[in-house]
């Protein structure tokens, strides 16, 4: 076991991504200069969900020094809204200031259909729950009125354009999972205002405002959500599909870290 300083050896990463299930061929794109496992460093939780490894990867994508987690934990896997934090702090103690995050997620929106890519724009936080429940400090108050920076969307949005790849944007809606949602609460999340659901990102969120970073985050539309369409949800189909849009969202990022964000 060793701290993700030690780990690193003097490399300081620019940006850090984590990335979602099925997503993980972002990792093709970056010039690897160390790997490690979860299981080896000092505040990595070690996430079972099949679909996604556990890795940290450090390397360059267009010269810009990147630090991937490759996996997440989710709160359904124990029921800790926190699970994220000791990577998060540990990305902080590196000196990491900005976050992208990526998932899978179901549509609720018509118009946005399964290989769609969504930028998210703001969330809805409806599991009840909170990772900084039992944070002592006044820091705790965490303000989101602006969580997902506004420049950063900017950034990504005009890159999306150059490239004529579409990118939707939207409200992602927090569920607990592990279960999916039923068509009645589908109906209540779009009437609520949301473009997308799913179980996992607005924690990470929480923890990289409350770590002072600045965030970027986007869905990969798997699915769309329960009883649109009558079909049963599957964990199986979110990784078979996942990749599709994965491959949008990956020549996304290619394309904007090192050449518009430095
Ligand atoms: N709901 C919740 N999470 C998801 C979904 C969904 O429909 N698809 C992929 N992740």
């Amino acid at each position: 076991m060793q701290d993700l300083a030690t780990a690193l050896d003097g490399f300081e990463p620019q940006t850090a991504l984590v990335l979602g299930s099925g997503l993980g061929s972002v990792v093709d794109a970056v010039d690897i200069v160390s790997r490690h496992d979860f299981s080896a460093l000092d505040g990595f939780p070690v996430s079972a969900v099949s679909g996604h490894s556990a890795e940290v990867i450090a390397g360059t994508i267009n010269g810009h020094r990147v630090i991937v987690l490759s996996g997440r934990v989710h709160y359904y896997e124990q029921g800790d809204p926190a699970a994220m934090r000791g990577p998060l702090q540990a990305l902080s103690t590196v000196g990491v200031n900005r976050l992208i995050l990526t998932n899978s997620a179901g549509s609720t929106n018509p118009d946005m259909g399964p290989g769609s890519v969504m930028q998210i724009k703001d969330h809805i936080n409806f599991s009840g729950t909170n990772p900084l429940f039992g944070e002592p400090t006044d820091q705790r108050f965490v303000g989101l009125t602006t969580a997902y920076d506004k420049s950063l969307r900017k950034t990504f949005r005009k890159q999306a354009k150059a490239l004529g790849v579409k990118l939707h944007r939207g409200v992602y809606m927090w569920f607990s999972g592990p279960s999916f949602e039923t068509p009645a609460e589908i109906k209540m999340a779009r009437l609520m205002g949301a473009d997308a659901v799913g179980m996992s990102t607005v924690p990470e969120v929480i923890l990289a405002r409350f770590f002072d970073m600045e965030v970027a985050a986007f869905s990969v539309i798997t699915n769309f959500a329960a009883g649109m369409t009558g079909a049963e949800l599957s964990h199986t189909e979110t990784k078979e599909m996942a990749p599709r849009g994965g491959e949008i969202l990956a020549s996304l990022l290619k394309s904007t870290l090192g050449e518009k964000l430095n």
